[in-house]
């Protein structure tokens, strides 16, 4: 790519030796397989040079074995419930760091120092205001429209106003205009749900102190945020922040593989969170809780049709594709919820029913062989609630706190000399060649 950036400035850990190569016998014939190792000493079995050599491809539906690149960014032992994020284990950096260090951390490679902090924050500070045309996209949507919709729209739309990406210095600029923004742009979309006028950003606040001002100011009355909301979504935004290559983010890398730019990439990987597999099953979780209740609270009869698989229904906020003992983020959150909910003086039906559902699944016969264990999505809505969010705007909730992930994957994948189109293969299953038949003879 003919982009530069900042360079990423890390320590690279000695990786330990790697085997000797796998042989894997196809036809009669042996090829061999180099092995590559990773710092934390994860195997991965090299086949990139297996189709040109041998004719066969790998077949991997859903990708749960297939390794897509080599990432510093963050490390996920599922079996152990490990979360490191530049190697900082998740339960040191919560509640101890601000967002916007994870961010310089996730994005540049490296805690930043005072002063760096200070400049970082000072660039998101002056950055928060969108385009004053912008709001005549908002003036276009329905009221009823969904704010990821909004959001993904509003991301893609800052390529027209910031597209002279390929100069170096414009690409550091638009990262930070793209942090700096999706707050100003979420509490927007918003607004434009409640019928309300869109409220300005304010310098004199933290990240997400201006957040929550954006979203609950009127005109009539300015919000003040209490401490405990900022200090919640501060913390509700780092168990977000990164998970590497997840659906979203592996989004984000094929579309931005293309050289696409910033904006497009990322604008695909919120369409691709909003799914109610992904991070839209922290609104599908309390959508759930909340049929429960109207079902007289029978949570028994939920985790029934849940193992009853031609019922189609699953519990939301349950299982996980790479953690099997637990997720750290919900543990962190279910320790958390308790707190906040009790600071903010919020009692809610709906934690008492999903403690009570955690009870019966974490003993359940069918949910213990599966390892379906609650992921960060099962406790997440129940603060936002508690914070005032309305409901259908958690999963932008979860884009806000993805995006430094985001950014830190695809200016990763830039510098990777190794990168090329993400094109994968398949296997055909459809009829073999046939004669084609006119219309007027079927
Ligand atoms: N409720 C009931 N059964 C479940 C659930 C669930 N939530 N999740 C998985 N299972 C069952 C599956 O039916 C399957 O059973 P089987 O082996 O008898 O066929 C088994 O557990 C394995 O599940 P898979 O669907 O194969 O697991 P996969 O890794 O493909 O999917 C996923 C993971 C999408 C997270 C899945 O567990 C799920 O749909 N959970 C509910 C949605 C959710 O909470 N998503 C958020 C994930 S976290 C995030 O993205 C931020």
């Amino acid at each position: 790519m003919s982009q530069q950036t900042k360079a990423v400035v890390e320590e690279s850990p000695a990786l330990p030796p790697a085997p000797a190569p796998a042989r894997l016998t196809l036809d009669g014939k042996e090829h061999e397989l180099p092995v590559i190792v990773g710092s934390e000493g994860e195997v991965g079995l090299d086949i990139s040079q297996l189709r040109a050599r041998s004719g066969a491809i790998t077949f991997d539906p859903g990708y749960g074995n297939t390794g897509a690149c080599e990432s510093a960014i963050t490390f996920i032992d599922g079996e152990a419930g490990i979360l490191r994020y530049r190697g900082y284990p998740i339960e040191e950096i919560a509640g101890r760091a601000q967002f916007t260090e994870i961010c310089y951390l996730l994005i540049y490679g490296h805690l930043p120092t005072a002063e760096e902090l200070k400049d970082f924050e000072n660039q998101l500070t002056r950055h928060t205001m969108i385009h004053e045309d912008m709001k005549k996209f908002f003036e276009g949507f329905p009221s009823s429209a969904h704010p990821m919709a909004m959001l993904s729209s509003m991301v893609v739309s800052l390529s027209t106003y910031y597209p002279k990406e390929g100069r170096d210095d414009d690409l550091d600029l638009n990262v930070i205009r793209l942090l700096a923004k999706g707050p100003t742009i979420a509490a927007a979309s918003y607004k434009k749900n409640m019928g309300q006028p869109v409220v300005y950003p304010r310098n004199d606040l933290s990240y997400c102190s201006n957040f929550l001002h954006m979203m609950f100011s009127v005109p009539a009355e300015p919000y003040e945020v209490r401490p405990v909301l900022d200090r919640a979504l501060n913390l509700l935004l780092i168990l977000h922040a990164d998970h590497e290559q997840n659906c979203s983010t592996s989004t984000v890398r094929m579309v931005g593989s293309s050289q696409a730019n910033l904006f497009a990439s990322i604008s695909a990987g919120i369409s691709a969170l909003w799914g109610p597999l992904h991070g839209g099953a922290n609104q599908a979780v309390i959508e759930m809780l909340g049929r429960i209740r109207d079902d007289h609270g029978d949570y028994k009869k939920y985790v029934d049709m849940a193992k009853d698989k031609g019922s189609g229904f699953k519990l939301m906020g349950f299982g996980h594709r790479v953690y099997k003992n637990f997720d750290p983020r919900a543990k962190i959150l279910k320790a958390t919820v308790d707190e906040v909910l009790a600071e903010l003086g919020v009692s809610d039906p709906l934690l008492e029913i999903a403690k009570a559902l955690e009870e019966v699944a974490l003993h359940d016969e069918f949910f213990v062989s599966r390892k379906l264990y609650p992921n960060v999505d099962f406790y997440s809505g129940i603060i936002y609630r508690a914070m005032g969010i309305p409901t259908n705007m958690f999963t932008v909730l979860f884009a806000l706190g993805r995006m430094p992930g985001w950014i830190a994957h695809w200016r990763e994948m830039l510098h990777d000399p190794r990168n090329r189109i993400n094109r994968p293969r398949q296997i055909y299953t459809g009829p073999p060649q046939r004669p084609f038949v006119p219309l007027a003879q079927r």
